[in-house]
């Protein structure tokens, strides 16, 4: 499109028409536009409302010399229209339709526009509301909503473009499906939905009294029902235009409502959590994709209205932080991210009902529950961090039936990988972009000791997701001395060994951490600990259990450091975990002289808890001890805000493992921190820090990006309690994997943090 269009026809002036004719004036779009339509009093409202510049009964006559027609007529009266502008239509105009359902639309075209129908481009925009007719007509109506273009063969690209870019430059984001695809996709999710409504509606209307029932019909069947307000002529041209591929959705939902009947016959109450556990993640998804964020972001549902889906704005959070401020109060922050993933494993492989609270409810561990739903454990919840696992024993998981997705997620992966490789069937695990480049032979090689059929992607020799494992393979205990010091690795043989023949023993090069020891000992699974090394002997039992998760010291971390780095800072962070295999954060910070108090320790089901005192002290530049390494290696990014705030520089080695966390975390951070102005040297298993010192600021404002890092981006965030100037962090929505609701805590006590979406 040049400049605009000189001539615009709407054939059909309705809210659909009307709206276009709007929106196009309000940008300027078109020189003149014009309406045709049986109604005069429709017309002469359109003149009215300044919507239209003329109205004409005669739609052959409103047509001449439009550059572009819009048929928003009812997708029944279609070919008629087109057989009544087809004549007076100018040569190379472009006719294109709002029409909720496709192929009939394209077969009126076909058979009754003659030589333009190759500038013909069938459109549906997925937009409306309650209200209809001109007087709703609304210029804002298409903005970020979707737009569903279907050319076919015969349609020309340049006139597709042409009506793309119309829509594009309303607000409307558009996508192109074939038409068949188009009349099934919006049969299952647009047509039967309203079929249902209706006929939920008329037949209690039809039993004896209805205003008796409907007396008693509370807010579920006024959500359930409201589109059975809609418009009775167009749907009845939906569903008598849209037949088969209706029929088809009906069938469907009538095979489902049958499998749902029989199990409240038979009092199915694992088929019953089954269903409804199932749907509510699918419904959980389904509004994060809609509001394109995280789907543990959903905390209040869209209002949709008739015939269409809200969709909201793209989404990747930028946090933007003012520099300086103080921390005070209470922190609790969520749930341990790797006891959540072992409670989800252990609790779906235990006999009986494993009941846990303060799981994380972050997309990690989300991902490992999905995962277990997928493999046919019904899984209750998670409600306010309580998860019920219907537990079906070592020998109970079903076979997927599709590919099992791990998002974000290292520890899902590496675990699920020694799990799976003793069932009988076979799966495929993936990833997204930052998992999909980590390393899995590290796990996998150890597991075909064992004698397990796993392969992983080369992706130049590195060993990258998809993986896919064979099942069937009897699997055989190994002996095994850990290259490198990881708690995954060590805990993907552990679980392939609950299904070895024989003895399994690990032996680490350094200690990690050991909630699956813990765990599995929780689970009444016998495991001998001895030095540096674990064993445990297949086919035992795993008896279910109650499971309290502590706050996740990784995530306290930030609020560690942020607390002692901010002059006048106090803190108090309760019901940490303080595993000792998890607690050098706190060895580190003390070492370069943080203030951090440990308070009221207790035990949690085998795991120790405290309350965490933190207050400010000027923190000085340590070498910090390699032994320590293991025991904070997710905590390295938030330390090296607190080394570039330190007296001098802090110097760490032994921790090439940095770089293949969810970034290469070693180089990421040195970008960030050369961003805001402070002097790095990397190593290749480390890095030099040089520090500003207690009473300057550390940082200058800058921007960074977080390369999908949550913890980058938690760790910058902080360090703006120490900069001179705004800091903004982009790339920020993965910080839902392991801390839902970060921002909003760390406002709380006093970052000046907002997030932009
Ligand atoms: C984890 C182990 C660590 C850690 C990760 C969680 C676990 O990974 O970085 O966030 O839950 O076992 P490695 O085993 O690769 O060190």
């Amino acid at each position: 499109m040049s400049d605009g269009f000189r001539k615009v026809a709407i054939i059909g002036l309705g809210l659909i028409g009307g709206s276009l004719a709007a929106a196009l004036r309000a940008r300027g779009m078109a020189d003149s536009i014009v309406a045709g339509g049986r109604s005069a009093r429709t017309l002469e409202r359109g003149l009215a409302l300044g919507l239209i510049d003329a109205g004409y009964q005669n739609l052959a006559e409103a047509v001449e010399g439009a550059d572009l027609v819009f048929v928003a007529v009812p997708v029944s009266a279609m070919a008629d229209t087109f057989a009544a502008i087809a004549p007076t239509l100018a040569p190379g105009a472009i006719i294109t339709d709002g029409g909720s359902v496709k192929g009939a639309v394209i077969e009126a075209a076909r058979a009754q526009l003659g030589a333009h129908r190759s500038r013909f481009v069938p459109g549906h925009p997925i937009a409306g509301k309650e209200k209809s007719g001109v007087d709703a007509a609304d210029a804002a109506l298409y903005e970020r909503h979707r737009v569903i273009l279907t050319p076919t063969p015969d349609t020309d690209p340049a006139a597709t473009l042409v009506v793309r870019q119309m829509w594009t430059r309303v607000g409307a984001e558009v996508l192109t499906m074939r038409p068949d695809e188009h009349d099934r996709v919006l049969a299952e999710t647009s047509h039967l939905p309203h079929l249902l409504a209706f006929s939920l509606v008329d037949t209690l209307a039809r039993q004896g009294d209805s205003t008796e029932i409907f007396r008693y019909a509370a807010g579920g069947f006024r959500d359930f029902t409201r589109i059975a307000s809609s418009d009775p002529v167009m749907w009845h041209d939906i569903f008598t235009e849209n037949r088969e591929a209706v029929l088809a959705a009906t069938d469907l939902f009538a095979a489902g409502l049958a499998r749902f009947r029989a199990a409240v016959a038979a009092g199915d109450s694992d088929a019953l959590l089954g269903t409804m556990t199932r749907a509510n993640t699918a419904r959980a998804r389904f509004l994060a994709m809609n509001a394109r964020t995280s789907y543990t972001h959903i905390h209040t549902e869209q209002s949709m209205s008739t015939d269409s889906h809200s969709t909201g704005a793209p989404a990747n959070p930028v946090f933007v932080v003012q520099p300086g401020g103080q921390l005070s109060g209470q922190a609790r922050v969520p749930g341990d991210k790797s006891m959540s993933h072992r409670a989800i494993m252990l609790g779906a492989l235990a006999e009986g009902v494993t009941e846990v609270e303060g799981f994380l409810e972050g997309e990690d561990a989300l991902a490992t529950l999905q995962t277990f739903r997928d493999l046919g454990v019904v899984i209750e919840g998670p409600h306010a961090g309580r998860v019920r696992i219907h537990g079906v024993g070592l020998h109970g998981l079903q076979a997927p039936s599709r590919s099992l997705y791990m998002g974000n997620s290292g520890t899902s992966m590496r675990l699920l990988m020694g799990l799976l490789a003793g069932q009988p069937f076979d799966c495929e695990l993936t990833g997204d972009a930052s998992l999909s480049k980590r390393p899995m032979e590290r796990v996998a090689q150890p597991l075909r000791d064992m004698g397990a059929a796993v392969s992983t992607t080369d992706s130049g020799g590195k060993g990258t997701p998809p993986v896919r494992i064979r099942g069937g393979k009897p699997l055989k205990g190994i002996d095994y001395n850990m290259p490198v010091a990881s708690a995954q690795v060590k805990s993907a043989i552990l679980l392939a060994g609950l299904y070895a023949q024989g003895e399994t023993r690990v032996t680490e090069p350094a200690p990690t951490r050991d909630h699956t020891e813990r765990m599995l000992t929780g689970f009444g699974y016998p495991v001998q600990r001895d030095g540096a090394s674990v064993t445990l002997n297949g086919g035992g039992t795993l008896r279910a259990c109650q499971l309290d998760v502590p706050a996740d010291i990784s995530s306290a971390a930030f609020f560690l450091v942020a607390a002692s780095i901010a002059p006048g800072s106090e803190l108090l962070l309760p019901h940490v975990g303080i595993n000792p295999t998890r607690t050098g954060v706190i060895d580190i910070l003390r070492l370069m002289g943080a203030d951090i108090t440990v308070e009221n320790e207790r035990d949690a089901g085998g795991e120790p808890v405290a309350d965490l005192r933190v207050k400010s002290a000027p923190l000085k530049g340590i070498v910090i001890p390699e032994a320590l390494v293991p025991l904070a290696i997710d905590e390295f990014p938030v330390l090296f805000v607190a080394a570039a705030c330190a007296e001098g520089d802090t110097i760490l080695h032994g921790a090439e493992e940095l770089r293949v966390k969810e970034s290469d975390r070693i180089q990421v951070m040195a970008d960030g921190l050369l961003a805001l102005g402070v002097e790095a040297e990397v190593y290749p298993d480390g890095i030099r820090i040089r520090g500003a010192g207690q009473g300057n600021a550390a940082f200058t404002g800058g921007e960074i990006h977080s390369h999908g890092d949550h913890r980058i981006a938690m760790s910058f965030a902080m360090a703006a309690l120490r900069a001179s100037g705004e800091i903004r962090i982009h790339d920020c929505a993965n910080v839902a994997t392991s801390f839902p609701g970060f921002a909003e805590l760390a406002a709380r006590v006093g970052l000046q943090l907002a997030v932009q979406q």
